[in-house]
């Protein structure tokens, strides 16, 4: 028998599974995959793309994967279809992360559109921000995106960056120390050809003036990214946070970095997460100091970009492997 011709929807769902292939992920794993259903789009975890060393609990993982469901929610969305998400939908299925069911049409609106928009131009971007502070009402407009996927995001105090910097400093530290660590560092920014996945060089920024600095992507190597005439001192530092640290939160933190790092495009910002002050024990144990309450889920810097240029895109994987 003739297999049956994809529909209008089914080709929708899989243009909005191709969408999410842009979104962020830790060391750029991109550890999901998707199902297109005649109706509905089923994201999955790819376990074997954990980072054992670095991320045994799998929170960075779905955060990553909570990133690509924001980015195909918009897809669908922002093309007029009206939705239906259901996380964890089988619990005999822990891989199975959510169902985005189709439910008709529905007129996107303005703030979905830019959002959407905003796909393409966001970049993971590492170099020091200019001098200008983000602005209040930007900054207020980044709160309300994570607010209104369910997660909060603690914006530091002046007085609260020098305990992240210590938390940074020490982490870094400790996990250069780390054989199993410069092992999976290498091997995430070493990828065979083809892979479509990793940090690439061209990305990596060398040190410089950052009030916290960032994961060295090039160790002992040569960052390929100029350090640019920003001086850093505009930088605003965040915690994405919630009450407790189940994989449905850890799933709807990842929606809410989707949303707060493509509103920060829409700002006229830049940004870069910062997981590596979460994944020692005593610099995570700072961070969660930070908090107002609850449990840290991700760190952020966000600032006004100097440089002329955008950062280079990373890869992606090929939409066949990662969709069928
Ligand atoms: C959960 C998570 C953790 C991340 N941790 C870091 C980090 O510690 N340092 C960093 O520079 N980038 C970090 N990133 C950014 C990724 O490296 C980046 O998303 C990936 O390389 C793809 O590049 P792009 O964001 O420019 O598309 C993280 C991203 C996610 C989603």
């Amino acid at each position: 028998m003739p297999a049956a011709r994809p529909t209008d929807l089914m080709r929708a769902l899989a243009e909005a599974a191709r969408l999410a292939q842009r979104a962020p992920s830790v060391f750029n794993t991109q550890p999901w995959r998707w199902r297109v259903r005649s109706n509905a789009l089923e994201l999955l975890r790819e376990p074997d793309r954990t980072l054992a060393v670095t991320d045994p609990g799998g929170r960075q993982l779905l955060l990553s994967c909570g990133a690509a469901l924001h980015h195909a929610r918009l897809g669908l969305t922002a093309a007029g279809r009206r939705i239906a998400v259901t996380r964890f939908p089988d619990p005999a299925s822990p891989d199975l992360l959510a169902r985005i069911d189709v439910r008709g049409r529905a007129e996107p609106d303005d703030r979905v559109r830019r959002l959407r928009g905003a796909v393409p131009r966001r970049r993971t971007d590492r170099r020091p921000f200019g001098a200008t502070p983000v602005p209040e009402a930007a900054l207020r407009r980044l709160r309300e995106a994570a607010q209104v996927e369910g997660t909060a995001l603690h914006l530091l105090s002046r007085d609260q960056v020098p305990a992240l910097a210590t938390a940074a400093t020490n982490a870094a530290a400790a996990e250069q120390a780390d054989p199993a660590y410069r092992r999976a560092l290498d091997e995430w920014t070493h990828r065979p050809p083809g892979s479509g996945d990793g940090v690439p060089a061209g990305t990596a920024v060398p040190a410089g003036p950052r009030a916290v600095p960032v994961r060295d992507f090039a160790p002992g190597g040569t960052p390929g990214l100029a350090i640019g005439p920003g001086d850093d001192s505009g930088t605003a530092y965040a915690v994405l946070y919630g009450p407790g640290d189940t994989a449905v939160e850890w799933l709807r933190a990842g929606e809410a970095l989707s949303a707060v790092l493509l509103t920060a495009v829409v700002e006229g910002l830049g940004a870069a997460p910062m997981s590596d002050v979460l994944e020692v024990g005593e610099s995570r144990r700072m961070v969660r100091s930070l908090l107002p309450e609850g449990r840290p889920y991700l760190a952020l810097r966000i600032g006004v970009p100097v440089a002329a240029e955008a950062p280079p895109p990373t890869p992606r994987r090929r939409p066949g492997t990662v969709i069928s």
